[in-house]
């Protein structure tokens, strides 16, 4: 029952980070207009990001209580399990979690730094490539995420 308490809000947590960041997406494409555009992301931009940090908080915090309650922490670092296709499976998936963590932590670092003003060339590429970056890899990691709880029965 607890494990699925917790698989219950890891799950809405994924699809509240995974949602928020496909609507963005979709706004920066149909809304064209670059006033729009500025207008829209300046109004909502902190706000998104803090509503995006609670959740991928979540995400981790359900995760990590998740692997306690499969007992996967006694086996993690034992070779064995480094080779089994269920190892491999959730050390990819958490290589995948933590660049996309980075992603995040460099996209509101130079969201909350350019807040107010235009931002430099330099800015608005890693801002792109960051958003990017997260968006390309979170389908990656649903993708893992369904492979993996076949092991969890
Ligand atoms: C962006 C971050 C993450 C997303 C989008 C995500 C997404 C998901 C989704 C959708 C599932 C359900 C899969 C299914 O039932 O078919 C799941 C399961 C799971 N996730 Fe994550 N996850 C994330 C981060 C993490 C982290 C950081 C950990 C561990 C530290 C973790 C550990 C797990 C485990 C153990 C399960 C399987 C639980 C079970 O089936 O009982 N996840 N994840």
């Amino acid at each position: 029952m607890l494990t699925n308490i917790i698989l219950f809000i890891h799950i809405i947590a994924a699809t509240t980070w995974v949602g928020g960041g496909l609507l963005l997406f979709g706004m920066g494409i149909y809304f064209k207009d670059p006033k729009v555009q500025h207008t829209i992301y300046t109004a909502i931009g902190p706000f998104y990001g803090y509503f995006q940090l609670i959740w991928i908080t979540t995400l981790i915090i359900t995760g990590l209580l998740l692997l306690n309650q499969h007992d996967v922490y006694a086996m993690f670092l034992t070779p064995e399990f480094q080779q089994s296709e269920f190892g491999v499976l959730l050390y990819r998936k958490l290589l995948i979690v933590f660049f996309v963590v980075c992603a995040t932590a460099l996209h509101m670092y130079i969201s909350l730094k350019a807040h107010g003003r235009e931002r430099t060339q330099k800015e608005k590429i890693i801002s792109r490539g960051s958003s990017m970056i997260i968006f390309l890899f979170n389908f990656s990691i649903i993708w893992y995420a369904m492979n993996i709880s076949q092991y969890f029965v």
